[in-house]
C-alpha cells in the first residue's frame, strides 16, 4: 500500500504510452461496508463481513461502533462483529464520524438507540447538511439538539410514523431506515419529493433484507417492522464507484481494463456507469455476473447524461468529458453541490479550466469542451474523488500535477499504486492478428469471425484502398499522377466499421465493390505514397485499440512486422474465383478467374509491399477447408486464448 509519508506532493501524473491490459480487484464497497456495519451491530449475534474495504471512512465506523459498545476484530478485508441484539451503550465520549458522511448520517439515529450522546465529525463535515435527518428523528420524538455537527441527542425514539424530505440526500432515508428494525415499533416513513439516489435505497433495503428485515416499499413510503436483524456472513462487492476510474482509464487511454467481483447482479447503481457513460462514448463494454470489462480505443464522443442516480461518479465524468472530441455535459447533480465532500460541480470546472479546458458550471451540473490541456498542479478540496477523477486526466498527452494527493485515503488508500501497476502492465505496442492473403482466400470471412470469438475489433485494409481508388476515380484523377492520388489519400478520412466504409463522410460501402474500382484499386494500391499514408493511419488506428484483427495484403509484411500472430491464407485460383464469382453473382468464371490472377500479379510483384507470405506466418490454404475449422485453429494461437 502506498506510504503517504514519502508520496510527492503534487503527485505528478504521467501519460501511459502504450495500451492498457490489466484486470483489477478493488476495495469493497465503502457504501455497502459503512451499511453492513450497522445492520451487523443492530444484529442478535456474531456476523462476519468478507470483502471489507477499509479506509478511512469505514474506519471511522468501526471505531464509532467500538464505542457504541460493539466489538469488532479486523482481519485483513474481513471484519467480524458482535452484535447485541439492538442493545448500544451511551458512548463515554463525543463519537466521531470524521469525514465520513455515510457515517455520521447512520450514526445518528444508532445514537438515539443508545440514548444519549453527541455526534460529532472533521470539520469539513460539520458543513454538510444533516437537517433532513435531525428533523425526523425529532419527528419519531427523539430529542436531537442541532441541525448541524457537533449533534447531542439526549433522548431516543418512540414514534413509528414520520415524513422526510427526499431529494437532497439519500442518506438520510438509508440512515433512518438501517436503524428502523432497533426502534421499537419500527418505521413508517413517508418520502417527499422524488428520492434523489434511488439506486442507494434500493442497496440499503438489500442489505437490511440479507439480514432478515422486513421492509415494505410503496409509492412515496417505506415500512420497516420492529424485530431487529440475525448475524449472518455477509461478502461485499467491489466499490463500483472506485471502478469508475479504472474503466475511465481504458476508454481514455485505450486497451482493456476488467474489473472483477462486480458485475450484472451488482447492488451499487454505480457499476453502470460503464454501460451508460463510457459505452455511448465510444467504449466497448461487457458485463456478465461477476465483471465488467471496457476496451477503449482512446477516442472518445462527448456525451450528454443525467448522472442524479449515480451523482458519484461526476468527478469521473468530468475526466473522461475532457477527453472526448466535443462538448459533454452533465445535468441531474445540482443537488451534490452541497451534500459531498466538496463541491464537485465548481471544483470540477475550476480545476478543468486551470487546465485549459474549458468547462462551465450549469443550474444542474456542468458542461465541458473536450481538448488538449496543459501540465500544471490541481487542487483537490480534500476530496477523494476530485483527486482520483483529476488523475485520470494525466493519462495521456500532457502530465497533470495533483496536490495532496493523501486524500484518496478515504476511501481509496491503494490508488496510487493500482495506477501504477496499470502503467507496468501496459502493452508497449498493440497486440495484433495480422490476416494477409489474396482475393477470395477467405481473409474477410475469417477476420470477422474471429474478431467476434476474441473480441477484438477488426479492420478490412482493403476497404480502405477501395475507398481511396473509389475517390480518385469520382474526382477524375488520373491514376498515373501519384502525386494527385497520395495527396487525395492523404486528405481523406476514411472510417471503417464493422459494416459500413465512410470517405470524407460519404457512405461507400456498396460502390467499393463495384467494378471499376475492382478493376482499378490494384494500381492504386502500387503506389507508394497512398501505401505510406494507410499503413500509418492502420497503425494509429490498431494503437488507439490496444489490441486487434487487421485483414490486408501487407499486414504481416509491412504495418505490423512484429505482429503477434501472422496468418497467411490462400486458396487455388479456381476455388477463389468460384468464391467471388458467387459473392458478386458473376456468371463468367473464366473472366472472373482471369481478373483474380490479374490481380495477384498486380498485387504480388509491385514495387512496395507486394504481397507475400510473411516471416513467421502461418500459412493455411482453404481451398478445401471449413471456416470454423480455420477460425478455431486460428483462435488457438492467439495470447489471451492459451
Ligand atoms: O476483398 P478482396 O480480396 O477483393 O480485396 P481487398 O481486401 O478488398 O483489397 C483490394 C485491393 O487493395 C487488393 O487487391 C490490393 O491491391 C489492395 N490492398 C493492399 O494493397 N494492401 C492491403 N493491406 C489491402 C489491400
Amino acid at each position: 500500500m502506498t506510504d503517504f509519508a514519502v508520496l510527492p506532493d503534487p503527485y505528478r501524473v504521467e501519460p501511459i504510452a502504450g495500451t492498457l491490459d490489466s484486470t483489477v480487484v478493488l476495495p469493497g464497497s465503502k457504501s455497502l461496508t459503512n451499511r453492513a456495519l450497522i445492520v451487523a451491530a443492530l444484529a442478535d449475534g456474531t456476523s462476519t463481513l468478507t470483502g471489507v474495504g477499509l479506509s478511512d471512512d469505514t474506519e471511522a465506523m468501526i471505531g464509532a461502533l467500538e464505542a457504541l459498545g460493539i466489538q469488532t476484530e479486523v482481519d485483513g478485508t474481513t471484519v467480524t462483529v458482535h452484535g447485541r441484539g439492538g442493545a448500544l451503550d451511551v458512548p463515554a465520549s463525543e463519537l466521531d464520524a470524521n469525514q465520513s458522511g455515510t457515517s455520521a448520517r447512520f450514526l445518528l439515529p444508532m445514537l438515539a438507540i443508545a440514548g444519549s450522546g453527541t455526534l460529532t465529525g472533521h470539520e469539513q463535515m460539520r458543513g454538510r447538511p444533516m437537517g433532513d435527518l435531525t428533523k425526523a428523528l425529532r419527528g419519531l420524538g427523539a430529542t436531537v439538539e442541532s441541525d448541524v455537527l457537533p449533534i447531542p441527542v439526549s433522548s431516543g425514539v418512540t414514534g413509528r410514523e414520520v415524513s422526510i424530505g427526499a431529494e437532497v440526500s439519500s442518506q438520510f432515508i438509508s440512515a433512518l431506515l438501517l436503524s428502523a428494525p432497533a426502534f421499537r415499533d419500527g418505521l413508517d416513513l413517508t418520502l417527499v419529493g422524488t428520492p434523489v439516489s434511488q439506486p442507494y435505497i434500493d442497496m440499503t433495503i438489500s442489505v437490511m433484507a440479507a439480514f432478515g428485515a422486513t421492509v415494505d416499499v410503496s409509492e412515496g413510503r417505506i415500512q420497516v417492522a420492529a424485530g431487529g436483524y440475525e448475524a449472518q456472513t455477509y461478502a461485499i462487492e467491489p466499490d463500483a464507484s472506485t471502478a469508475t476510474y479504472p474503466l475511465a482509464a481504458a476508454a481514455i487511454v485505450g486497451g482493456r481494463i476488467t474489473v472483477v467481483g462486480l458485475g450484472s447482479m451488482s447492488l451499487q447503481g454505480d457499476a453502470e456507469f460503464a454501460t451508460r457513460v463510457l459505452e455511448p462514448m465510444g467504449a466497448s463494454v461487457f458485463v456478465d455476473n461477476d465483471s465488467i470489462e471496457v476496451r477503449g480505443s482512446g477516442i472518445l464522443d462527448p456525451l450528454s447524461v443525467d448522472l442524479g442516480d449515480m451523482s458519484d461518479t461526476a468527478p469521473t465524468f468530468a475526466a473522461v468529458a475532457a477527453k472526448a472530441s466535443g462538448t459533454s455535459s452533465v445535468t441531474g447533480i445540482g443537488f451534490i453541490r452541497t451534500t459531498k465532500e466538496s463541491d464537485r460541480v465548481q471544483a470540477s470546472v475550476d480545476e478543468l479550466d486551470r487546465l485549459g479546458v474549458s468547462s462551465s458550471v450549469d443550474s444542474d451540473g456542468f458542461t465541458v469542451s473536450g481538448g488538449p490541456h496543459q501540465t500544471t498542479a490541481v487542487d483537490t478540496y480534500e476530496d477523494h474523488r476530485m483527486a482520483m477523477g483529476l488523475a485520470l486526466v494525466g493519462l495521456t498527452d500532457a502530465p497533470v500535477d495533483i496536490n495532496d494527493p493523501g486524500c484518496v485515503a478515504k476511501t481509496f488508500p491503494g490508488y496510487w499504486d493500482m495506477l501504477a501497476t496499470l502503467r507496468a502492465e501496459a502493452r508497449p505496442a498493440p497486440l495484433v492478428l495480422a490476416i494477409d492473403g489474396p482475393a477470395g482466400s477467405g481473409k474477410s470471412t475469417v477476420a470477422k469471425l474471429i474478431s467476434l470469438v476474441l473480441r477484438l475489433p477488426h479492420l478490412d485494409t482493403g476497404a480502405m484502398y477501395r475507398a481511396v481508388t473509389y475517390a480518385v476515380l469520382q474526382a477524375g484523377v488520373h491514376l498515373d499522377d501519384h502525386a494527385a492520388v497520395t495527396a487525395a489519400a492523404e486528405s481523406a478520412t476514411i472510417v471503417v466499421g464493422p459494416s459500413s466504409v465512410v470517405i470524407d463522410g460519404v457512405d461507400v460501402t456498396t460502390a467499393i465493390r463495384e467494378p471499376d474500382v475492382t478493376a482499378a484499386v490494384s494500381t492504386v494500391a502500387a503506389i507508394p505514397g497512398v501505401r505510406v499514408v494507410l499503413a500509418e493511419s492502420q497503425r494509429e488506428w490498431a494503437r488507439k485499440r490496444g489490441a486487434a484483427v487487421l485483414e490486408g495484403r501487407d499486414i504481416g509484411t509491412a504495418v505490423f512486422p512484429d505482429a503477434t500472430l501472422k496468418i497467411y491464407l490462400d486458396a487455388s485460383v479456381d476455388e477463389r474465383a468460384r468464391r467471388r464469382a458467387s459473392e458478386t453473382g458473376d456468371e463468367d468464371l473464366e473472366a472472373m478467374k482471369i481478373a483474380i490472377a490479374e490481380r495477384d500479379r498486380l498485387d504480388m510483384t509491385r514495387e512496395t509491399d507486394p504481397l507475400t507470405v510473411a516471416d513467421g506466418a502461418v500459412v493455411i490454404d482453404t481451398t478445401s477447408l471449413d471456416i470454423d475449422g480455420v477460425v478455431e485453429a486460428i483462435a488457438n494461437e492467439w495470447p489471451s486464448r492459451q
